[in-house]
């Protein structure tokens, strides 16, 4: 998989792209890089924004500058690009990660995803240059690397070889194992402390059981939990 985040601030990614899921995906041969929008402004002092029409606080990000930096990666009308590739805008209100989506996005081979500043974007680029829109959650980030890094964890670590054990993210809250359930409870040791005790099935030995415990650990918190 190929995934490149357009962004105003890619040193912001550097601690993201030194964990370890991250490295292990790199050196099976999948990619995450970062373009800066302002190496690639046509604009004069490196501007990438500016007042938005109508009056109203804030900058919003330029259509110009975003087609320049678009095409400067792919050498194709941005267009053309979404077209070809999913080119996610990262905001507040588009679609709702979950765990559906992390395993669509996982399934694809190439990724752009585009962060917003400021204001946000000039509506033309949603518009024209983005396949679709996804959003963290019903809540207003300063910018969108949060929400790049959010996403590129969560698909990334669906990567075969992200991880360092292969079951830890077949059997995870929502995973298709556990019928789309949050997790069950883990424990670990001591067995005992303050007089909490570990649940005795998981000290059994006995597989069966504790596999039919943890499911309906899982279902019970998804009854208590539901889903919006
Ligand atoms: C301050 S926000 C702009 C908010 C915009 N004016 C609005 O009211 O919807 C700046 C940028 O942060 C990113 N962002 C903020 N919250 C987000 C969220 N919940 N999910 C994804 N991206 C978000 C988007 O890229 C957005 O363009």
């Amino acid at each position: 998989m190929e995934i490149d985040v357009f962004t105003l601030f890619p040193p912001a990614f550097a601690w993201f792209q030194s964990q370890r899921h991250v490295t292990n995906t790199i050196a099976q041969g999948h990619r995450l890089s970062c373009v800066n929008y302002r190496d690639h402004t046509p604009l004069g002092a490196g501007q990438v924004d500016d007042t938005p029409f109508g009056g109203g606080a804030g900058m919003v990000l330029r259509v110009d500058v975003v087609e320049a930096a678009l095409r400067a990666r792919y050498a194709i009308d941005p267009v053309e690009l979404c077209r070809q590739r999913r080119v996610l805008a990262l905001t507040p209100s588009g679609r709702v990660l979950d765990d559906a989506l992390v395993e669509e996005l996982a399934a694809e081979s190439l990724l752009t995803l585009l962060c917003g500043r400021y204001e946000g974007f000039d509506e033309r680029i949603i518009e024209h240059f983005t396949s679709d829109q996804v959003s963290i959650g019903r809540y207003v980030l300063a910018g969108g690397e949060l929400a790049a890094m959010v996403i590129c964890d969560a698909v990334l670590r669906k990567l075969p070889g992200a991880l360092g054990h292969v079951d830890s993210a077949i059997e995870e809250s929502f995973s298709r194992a556990l019928e789309g359930a949050p997790e069950y409870p883990h424990y670990t040791r001591p067995a005992e402390y303050r007089g909490w005790k570990v649940p005795e099935v998981l000290l059994s030995g006995h597989h069966a059981n504790i596999r039919s415990w943890r499911l309906q650990q899982a279902r019970a918190r998804a009854a208590q939990r539901p889903l919006p």
